[in-house]
């Protein structure tokens, strides 16, 4: 069985490839906790902070992965905002560290990128088209990509859109935020100008396991198929689960003030991930509908 060794594996986005890849993949799962969040299945961990470049040596030599997938990140755009140095620590330098590790050992990378190195004039954007970031942590993030582009290794970059899904001890994402306000019938204002689109965890994972299994090379963007602004899928989120719509109220990003300034049409066209790789996302319906069965459970 391939090795592939995984960073972040306690966030969203690990723990849901930890679960997608155990079957077919020998995996060493890598996160800066002592241990793992996620007790079942049973898996590989060590602690590793991708932004100590011995300790990712150390991992590297010892387990020897054919494949590293990248998925530990600082994401919280408006912290990356104000945090600067602590987001470039994690999401340029850590990158840097892991492909300064990885490089005697031809290592594959596979690195998780966002929507948000687009300026958002005129999305869903396409793979070659110029990034243009708005904000810290956009910037960090192209900045991360350049890194691993000019690594002399083979790699893919994995672009996605608003993340979401449920997990163990999870940080909040869009999904979780507006069902747990919406069950608790507390009100929240949500914008109605930010275009995205938004990609359940589980079909990312899905759509990473198509590129191991390929393998497939280069820059790839992989999200749900709805493009579509936050205030309507906060709508269907209520349509759903059967909450009351009347609790969402409509704002505009101007009224919002984020710290951090986001590309207002951003989303990424899937294309060549269907083509290339047979990726089929479920839609946002779809996928709420799952959520809805799993959090029953
Ligand atoms: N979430 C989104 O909406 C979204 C959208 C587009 C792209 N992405 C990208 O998708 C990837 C996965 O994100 P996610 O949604 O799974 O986010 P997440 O739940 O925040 O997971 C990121 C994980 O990275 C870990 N991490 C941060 N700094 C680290 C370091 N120095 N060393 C090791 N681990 C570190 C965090 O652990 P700690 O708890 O220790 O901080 C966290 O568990 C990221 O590259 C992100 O930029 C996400």
């Amino acid at each position: 069985m391939k090795r592939v060794l995984i960073t972040g594996a306690n966030g969203l986005l690990g723990q849901k490839l930890i679960t997608e890849l155990i079957e077919d993949y020998e995996l060493l799962a890598t996160a800066r906790a002592p241990q793992p969040v996620l007790q079942s299945p049973t898996f590989l961990y060590r602690r590793l902070d991708i932004e100590n470049y011995r300790a990712c040596k150390a991992v590297i030599e010892d387990f020897r992965p054919e494949v590293i997938i990248n998925a530990a990140a600082y994401t919280n755009v408006d912290g990356c905002e104000v945090e600067r140095e602590a987001c470039w620590r994690a999401n340029v330098k850590g990158v840097e560290n892991l492909v300064r590790a990885a490089r005697n050992r031809m290592i594959q990378i596979i690195h998780i990128s966002t929507d948000y190195i687009f300026d958002g004039t005129n999305g869903p954007y396409a793979e070659e088209q110029r990034p243009n970031p708005l904000c810290y942590y956009g910037k960090a993030k192209l900045a991360s990509e350049n890194v691993i582009k000019a690594a002399g290794l083979p790699y893919t970059i994995v672009r996605t859109s608003v993340v979401y899904g449920v997990g163990v001890a999870v940080k909040s994402n869009f999904f979780l935020w507006v069902y747990q306000r919406l069950r608790q019938d507390k009100p929240i204002r949500v914008v109605t100008d930010q275009y995205n689109t938004p990609t359940w965890v589980d079909d990312l994972a899905g759509g990473i396991h198509l590129i191991l299994n390929r393998p497939f090379l280069g820059v790839i963007h992989i999200s749900g198929p709805d493009f579509i602004d936050r205030y309507r899928m906060a709508v269907q989120i209520a349509q759903t689960f059967h909450f009351d719509p009347s609790r969402i109220i409509p704002i505009t990003t101007d009224q919002l003030q984020q710290r951090a300034s986001r590309p207002l049409k951003a989303g990424l066209k899937i294309e060549k991930a269907i083509q290339e790789l047979g990726f089929r996302p479920k839609t946002l319906k779809e996928s709420f509908e799952f959520l809805k069965a799993s959090l029953s459970k």
